[in-house]
């Protein structure tokens, strides 16, 4: 795979477009920007421009459009399908100068971020307003408003509030020959035109670069509560949260948990959980216009859980304690990753049919001698499982076997080999198990429309060796 390097003079032009200093080519410099949180994946750009602009990021663009040099949009590099990886070389494009809240507009509910805003400094500064932002990744912490918008971010809340394009309004972004556009605003009703904003959205930074949104905003719930709910099993606990929307409540989180998981994130957090022992978990959050309202959902998902073989039931209404119990839960991806190289699977499938798909995962696993780990957002039928490479290289093919497998099993139940955490470049060759050819052509033939050189992010989401 060619990687592309930059000439002195083009580096010279980047640097006169963004700032000598906001451009870094050192190996020490340039290093934290060759990673995200995809297994071992490496990628280091040739240089890494950080503009403050959008009309920076629109020179920058045309000219690099004009030289055929790749670029790379990062945000926070949290993503888990190394979309925000530099495959190709060229120039890594880092939106996190560009972190300006613009504008918190109470009247309208409306908040306008640029790309580089951390969504978790977004949420609060609505909530300073009594607003509330819903999309939450679990690295909210870390993660940028404008990764979030080009991998449809999910998250434990949109089990009731929906991924994050469900809140994007309109998009200002910069496409690969410079110009720029604005796709919607602060209204809420506007079809004049194509759904660029959709388009955009979830589109991995292939199709243009997002510079800035306009995100809905609700009133903040007056009261919530967290629901603990420890089972035997994975699949026990997959069937309560089958049994838990069917009596028509709704959650506004909904997890499943295995104690493996619990256990390698407790750990490393240093905290104690209830129920330590269980071999499954439900994490259920419930909120509401009012303490009444969240109780009477509560008491209910109490006596469903209780029905479907929970062993026992745990409520916390205290913030501390809720602020605990999903720390653990947030915090397990980062304490798989210090465990060592693994894969994650990111599968979805609808809802009926997960405690099928926890059932296959685990069997497939078992006859291939690995003991994965098993947590997710199962009110969206969404599923992530990590596997350890832990074993020797010539494991390897049955571990390999053991993934695909998986991928096909969601496929095969009718779901999906991403649910949010995006294709990338780890997926890219799987992608014709789940979108047909007609599908995969009209993305091909949008690409070559809006980015006709393939500048943006190239190596990523397109198969390259089928379909
Ligand atoms: C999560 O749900 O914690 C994130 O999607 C990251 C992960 O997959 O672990
Ligand atoms: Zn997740």
């Amino acid at each position: 795979m060619t990687r592309r390097g930059l000439t002195p003079d083009e580096l010279s032009a980047l640097q006169s477009i963004v700032g000598r200093t906001h451009v870094a080519t050192s190996v020490d410099d340039v290093t934290p920007y060759a990673k995200d949180w995809t297994r071992d994946l490496v990628h280091a750009p040739a240089a890494v421009a950080k503009p403050g602009s959008t009309g920076e990021v629109s020179r920058l663009l045309a000219f690099c459009d004009e030289r055929r040099i790749p670029v790379t949009p990062q945000g926070g590099r949290t993503g888990m399908s190394g979309g925000a990886l530099a495959v190709r070389g060229g120039v890594a494009l880092s939106l996190e100068r560009m972190n300006a809240i613009r504008e918190i507009d109470t009247a309208n509910l409306v908040a306008v971020a640029e790309a580089g805003v951390v969504t978790q400094t977004l949420q609060e500064a609505a909530e300073e307003k009594g607003l509330f932002y819903p999309p939450d990744p679990s690295s909210r912490g870390s993660c940028l408003i404008g990764g979030n918008v080009a991998e449809n971010a999910g998250g434990p809340h949109a089990a009731k509030y929906g991924v994050t394009g469900k809140w994007v309004l309109g998009l200002e972004a910069v496409f690969a020959d410079g110009q720029v556009t604005v796709t919607g605003g602060k209204t809420r009703k506007d079809v004049a035109g194509y759904d660029l904003t959709s388009l955009l959205v979830g589109s991995e930074g292939t199709l243009a670069v997002v510079t800035a949104a306009w995100l809905r905003l609700i009133a903040k719930p007056a009261a919530w509560a967290t629901v603990l709910a420890p089972f035997g099993s994975l699949e026990e606990a997959a069937r309560g949260v089958v049994e838990i929307h069917r009596s028509g409540l709704v959650p506004s989180a909904c997890e499943v948990i295995d104690r493996p998981s619990v256990e390698v994130s407790s750990r490393k957090k240093g905290v104690g959980v209830p129920f330590p022992g269980a071999e499954a978990r439900i994490l259920l959050d419930f909120d509401g216009g009012s303490e009444g309202e969240v109780e009477r959902d509560v008491t209910r998902a109490g006596e469903i859980l209780l029905d479907s073989g929970a062993l026992d039931v745990a409520l916390a209404t205290e913030e501390a304690k809720r602020r605990t119990l999903w720390e653990v839960r947030r915090g397990i991806a980062e304490a798989i990753h210090d465990l060592g190289v693994s894969v994650e699977l990111d599968v979805a499938v609808p809802r009926s049919e997960l405690v099928a798909l926890v059932e296959g995962v685990r069997g497939i696993a078992a006859a291939a001698g690995l003991n994965p780990f098993c947590y997710g957002h199962a009110a969206d039928g969404n599923l992530h499982v990590r596997l350890l490479r832990e074993r020797g290289a010539a494991d390897t093919a049955v571990f390999d076997e053991a993934v695909n497998a998986i991928y096909a099993e969601a496929v095969r139940l009718g779901g999906t080999i991403t649910a949010e955490h995006g294709v990338g470049v780890i997926l890219k060759e799987l992608l014709p198990l789940r979108r047909d050819a007609a599908f995969l052509s009209a993305m091909r033939a949008v690409k070559r429309a809006l980015d006709p050189h393939g500048i943006l992010n190239p190596g990523k989401v397109f198969p390259e060796t089928s379909g």
